[in-house]
């Protein structure tokens, strides 16, 4: 089982590339099966999550083609519409494939994704959004089994945002019959990257980044050519990676607009961060105040920079507030944070983290999930002494050699 193992105490300095957006990438991949013919993408990280799409289209009958971070994608006339519970059981995400199977062959048998360390992430709003299009579907023995005659537009109103459950429905919703009008979408930049390539496949979707999409059907879609846009997650680790070393760092191929919420914060804490058109760099800074932080849905503070902005804070002067809005079990960090010497009290939806310069003090910690080790790597950045990250597997979900780019900014990190 891969380990990193982190020795704190260096400044980090340079430049440093962000790669494309796994959460782009995933629902955009799936969106392939609207078209048969060869789909071009550039831009696409090389993680695991990429990887099980893969795996998963390669099972319905795909072909695809992997280098350099091009991406191609045959896609044929399928040979099964069943998304197995071995593929799908390694990757939630795998749940995208509902909407495009139905869309293009009326029928779905999809297996749970079933939950994961942040929270139980249950699928009902998927399923009420399409079933809303005219498609029947049950849960039978951890499948979801879905089928219709033929799907009809109709207007949506979500409870809320929900990302997964928007791309899920703008995919069914692109060869449906007649116009879809989705109300309280998710307006994450990922929704928007999905948006312009269902639009180069010949779809007719507007609105997307706004709270109300709406989607005409058209007949059949083409496949089409596309570069992801950048990892906005990626770009805020890397920046926050420079800032509680006190180093400058500058982060370049990525999109400043997109993580507008966290450069925001980092200014209220006293960083001085300068932001260009497709890059931006924080300044040595040799004390920074606690600030108060709480997740909602974009353009708000994302909840997949919770943690890493968390490690931030265990280094301020002060005490932060930490709120997270989106799941129910997303502190998983924060005891492993308290074996690093943090002082952090957490309640269920609530920590307040309590600031200290150089009161970390490395030790062997456990990574639970993708954020959390993101953020376990950050604080053994600064801790006094070697931090031994556990389970680093989950890195490698959504961080494409994360230890090569620090390395290359200074960092003392290797995985072993
Ligand atoms: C996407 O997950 C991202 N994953 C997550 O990133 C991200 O944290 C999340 O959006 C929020 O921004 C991908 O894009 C692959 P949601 P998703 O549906 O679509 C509840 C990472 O680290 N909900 O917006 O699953 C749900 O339980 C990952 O890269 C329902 O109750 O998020 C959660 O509490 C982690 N019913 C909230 O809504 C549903 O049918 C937000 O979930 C769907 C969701």
């Amino acid at each position: 089982m891969d380990k990193m193992l982190v020795t704190g105490g260096k400044k980090l300095k340079g430049e440093v590339s962000t790669g494309g957006a796994k959460n782009a990438a995933l629902p955009i991949l799936f969106s392939t099966l609207l078209a048969d013919g060869e789909h071009i993408f550039h831009n696409v990280p090389d993680l695991m999550d990429i990887k099980s799409t893969r795996d998963l289209l390669e099972s319905f009958g795909c072909e695809t083609e992997f280098s350099k971070n091009t991406l191609k994608i045959l896609v044929r006339p399928l040979k099964t519409y069943e998304a197995h519970y071995d593929l799908v059981r390694k990757m939630r995400a795998s749940i995208l494939c509902l909407g495009p199977l139905l869309a293009r062959h009326q029928q779905a048998r999809v297996s749970m994704p079933g939950g994961c360390a942040i929270g139980s992430r249950p699928i009902n709003y998927h399923l009420d959004a399409i079933g809303q299009l005219g498609c029947e579907s049950e849960v039978t023995s951890g499948y979801v089994v879905a089928k219709t005659q033929g799907l009809k537009g109709a207007r949506i109103i979500f409870d809320m945002p929900s990302v997964g459950a928007t791309e899920n429905l703008m995919m069914a919703a692109v060869l449906a019959n007649g116009t879809t009008i989705i109300e309280n979408a998710a307006k994450e930049p990922e929704i928007v990257d999905l948006a312009d390539y269902l639009n180069k496949m010949g779809a007719k979707v507007s609105g997307a980044g706004r709270s109300i999409i709406s989607i005409e059907g058209v007949k059949s879609l083409k496949p089409a050519e596309h570069t992801i846009i950048p990892d906005r997650i990626e770009a805020g680790t890397l920046l926050i990676a420079g800032a509680i070393t006190g180093g400058s760092v500058k982060v370049n191929k990525c999109r400043p607009d997109h993580i507008e919420a966290l450069i925001s914060k980092m200014r209220e804490s006293g960083f001085d961060i300068e932001v260009g058109e497709d890059c931006v760099s924080v300044s040595e800074c040799k004390e920074w105040k606690a600030v108060d932080v709480t997740t909602a849905p974009h353009p708000a503070f994302p909840t997949d920079l919770q943690a890493q902005f968390m490690a931030l804070m265990t280094q301020s002067k002060g005490s932060s507030i930490i709120t997270e809005t989106i799941f129910e079990n997303r502190f998983m960090h924060v005891q492993e944070l308290i074996r690093l010497n943090a002082e952090i009290s957490p309640k269920t939806r609530v920590c307040i983290v309590r600031g200290e310069q150089g009161q970390l003090m490395g030790a062997p910690v456990m990574a639970t999930d993708l954020r959390a080790s993101a953020c376990l790597v950050l604080a053994g950045l600064v801790a006094k002494g070697e931090t031994c990250v556990n389970r680093i597997y989950h890195l490698d979900r959504g961080y494409e050699k994360l230890e090569d780019k620090l390395t290359k900014l200074g960092a003392s990190i290797k995985r072993i």
